[in-house]
């Protein structure tokens, strides 16, 4: 595949708000012996994005300072070490930064192909929510297991619509919390057995109302600092409580700790981005394994709200940002 001398990426010369994304022209990622180059067909925008912009998500020392953190496309060269893919491959791939962008270098273990019958948005679509989803609510941290029950708030974000979707294909039942009614009902199609609407109803009551006192195993959390308290009162025995954001704060004055004591709870959490290679690999053989398949018969898939051109990455990150929209926003690049 014969390479152009530059190409189109999205700069933001400064932090701050959508307005300073803009189209900017520039030379090709060179990929290291041990990435592919990807010729960009579609990218995810993700809530981390918008914070990487308004400069409170700065990325980790090495990566690429274009903002983009999945991307869809076809392999354009390989590095030197690699044999597992090859010019040509349709890959998708949690990149390391450097997805608003016609070209994008990614370490080989951090692609995986297509999922049979997949076109390039919704490809793209999947890395971001199902590396997360996967390493907080199923592995380590959050260990659901079919028959236990989970609390997943933001239940139509990218992150809690993947939650919700592959926590029922596992067996496992959901509660989910969301902004409206509107909200609410999607969350149910995506497989909760009921949604509360946190601005009309108190999540810890209905909670305890709606699993008889018990509680859940697990809740996976993005709010933060005010419902601390709120969420460990929403477990049962034993339960987990993994954070993955804190769009509300992250310090707590005055948290009593007895009930994760009395109730033997784990407070875990993590973020993807500055994991290693290697356990970034690790998440992605075992989505091969695990969760192509599920996708591939339909039984899961991202629900896209909306696609821009890539040159209008910033109206995406003004949707995101006002909160209205159910799922997946994406940037269409090429094709
Ligand atoms: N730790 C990790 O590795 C990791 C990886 C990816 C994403 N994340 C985090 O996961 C979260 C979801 O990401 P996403 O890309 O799926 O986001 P998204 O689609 O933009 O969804 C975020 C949703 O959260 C709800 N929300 C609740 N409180 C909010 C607040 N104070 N500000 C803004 N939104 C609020 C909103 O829905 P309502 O109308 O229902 O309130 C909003 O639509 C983000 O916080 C992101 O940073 C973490």
């Amino acid at each position: 595949m014969s390479l152009p001398s530059s190409m189109t990426y999205i700069a933001a010369d400064s932090a701050g708000g959508p307005e300073v994304l803009k189209p900017a022209t520039g030379p090709l990622p060179v990929p290291k012996s041990d990435e592919v180059l990807i010729r960009v067909l579609a990218a995810g925008v993700n809530r981390p994005d918008v914070a990487q912009r308004a400069g409170s998500y700065p990325p980790p020392p090495g990566a690429s300072p274009v903002i983009g953190l999945e991307v869809a496309g076809e392999v354009a060269a390989t590095g030197a070490e690699l044999t597992q893919w090859k010019p040509g491959d349709k890959v998708c791939a949690l990149t390391n930064g450097g997805g608003y962008a016609e070209y994008c270098a990614v370490p080989a273990p951090q692609c995986l192909p297509w999922p049979r019958g997949y076109d390039a948005i919704r490809a793209a679509a999947l890395p971001e929510t199902y590396f997360t989803v996967w390493a907080n609510l199923f592995q380590a941290a959050g260990r659901l297991h079919r028959g236990e029950a989970a609390l997943i708030h933001g239940g139509t974000s990218g992150i809690g619509v993947t939650a919700l979707q592959l926590a029922r294909e596992f067996g496992a039942t959901t509660y989910a919390t969301a902004g409206s009614d509107e909200k609410c009902a999607a969350c149910r199609r995506f497989g909760a057995v009921a949604a509360i609407n946190y601005r009309t109803q108190d999540f810890v009551e209905e909670i305890r109302r709606l699993t008889d006192g018990r509680g859940v195993d697990v809740v996976l959390d993005m709010v933060g600092a005010p419902y601390m308290a709120r969420n460990v009162r929403c477990l049962a025995m034993d339960g987990r409580l993994v954070m993955i954001a804190h769009l509300e704060g992250s310090k707590v004055d005055g948290f009593d700790f007895l009930p994760v004591m009395r109730k033997r709870l784990v407070i875990t959490g993590s973020t993807m981005r500055p994991r290693s290679t290697a356990e970034k690999g690790a998440i992605a053989a075992e989505l091969r394994d695990k969760v192509w398949p599920v996708l591939e018969q339909g039984r899961c898939g991202p629900v896209v709200h909306a696609s821009f051109p890539l040159a209008q990455a910033a109206d995406a990150h003004r949707l995101m940002e006002s909160s209205v929209h159910i799922g997946k926003i994406m940037l269409r690049v090429a094709g």
